[in-house]
């Protein structure tokens, strides 16, 4: 019966006995992002399996649907006790792909996270610099607010305690948003503040940091931002490597980028909602970091 086994059943076989991740793929968890939950990742889940047989897949199954309006830093808080358990069994560590608003979730767990494990960061279209722009999201929670006037509500107290508030990054208030924004602009150091160190340090763990994003995403304004470009005043795209965070390395994206840690990876023809179920991006941007 052996010789009938092949790699991929001899791994599913030690994964049984808990020896997968010394042996075959590490585990990959995933924060899924705003208004969805654990049934939308039910594909991307299964195209990992069948790519690379044995991976133990999960899906935090946390702040799903409304309740992924929460606060970006009490969702961190539920998604640390979610996830530490499971680091803590990965010897060898994990890779985490954290979508849309998921993925400044994951900045924030591996920003204050001093002891993780995770190696490969999968960034799936995320507004890593903020968002800025009108889709229907924003339509349906201000009915009666266009983006030019939003920062109104996002820029206050009662706001910052909506998750799409913590991000929105309007470049026409600038100095409001430095103001109240209570994650944004600390994650991205440009809001100075005493653990700065801290966090680049833990942030800078991880051994692969890999942006996924593209011109025809539909939701993410601009779609640089997945990139961490992002629009100045004119609303003119300054490209990553322009941007004042990067070039004080505020929180370690230029380490990450001079130690060879970043990959940059730009597709167009996909759609916010299709990141996750599409073959070609996860075999174009994903695959190769999930070993
Ligand atoms: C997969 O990971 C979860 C979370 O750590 C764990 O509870 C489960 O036992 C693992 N499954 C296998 C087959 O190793
Ligand atoms: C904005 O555009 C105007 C006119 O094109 C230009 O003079 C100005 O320098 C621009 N400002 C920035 C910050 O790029
Ligand atoms: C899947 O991704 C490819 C590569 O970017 C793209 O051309 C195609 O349109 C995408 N399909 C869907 C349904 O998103």
């Amino acid at each position: 019966m052996t010789e009938l086994l092949n790699v991929s059943g001899l791994l599913l076989m030690l994964c049984g006995v808990n020896l997968c991740d010394t042996l075959g793929y590490k585990p990959v968890i995933i924060v899924h992002g705003l208004f969805d939950g654990p049934k939308q990742f039910v594909q991307m889940a299964r195209i990992i399996e069948k790519a690379h047989p044995g991976t133990n897949v999960s899906v935090i199954d946390l702040y799903d649907n409304m309740a992924s309006l929460t606060p970006l830093w009490k969702q961190v808080l539920g998604f640390k006790k979610a996830l530490y358990p499971i680091i803590q069994e990965a010897k060898n560590g994990v890779h985490l792909i954290c979508f849309s608003q998921g993925g400044l979730i994951c900045r924030g767990l591996l920003s204050t996270l001093p002891d993780h494990n995770v190696q490969s960061f999968i960034s799936l279209s995320s507004p890593q610099a903020g968002q800025y722009g009108d889709t229907a999201i924003l339509n349906w929670l201000f009915p009666h607010y266009l983006k030019a006037k939003v920062f109104h509500i996002c820029y206050s107290s009662i706001g910052q305690e909506l998750s799409i508030c913590n991000f929105w990054n309007d470049p026409h208030q600038k100095e409001r948003f430095l103001k109240t924004s209570k994650y944004l602009a600390l994650l991205n150091g440009e809001k100075p503040h005493s653990k700065m160190t801290v966090w680049r340090e833990n942030f800078l763990r991880i051994s692969k940091l890999v942006l996924i994003g593209g011109p025809d995403d539909g939701v993410i304004t601009p779609w640089e931002s997945s990139q961490f470009g992002f629009y100045d005043n004119n609303e003119t795209i300054v490209e990553m490597k322009n941007q004042n965070w990067y070039v004080t390395d505020s929180f370690g994206l230029k380490t990450l980028h001079a130690r060879g840690d970043l990959a940059v990876c730009v597709l167009s023809g996909v759609k916010h909602a299709n990141w996750h179920n599409n073959e070609t991006v996860f075999r174009s941007c994903i695959e190769e970091w999930l070993t």
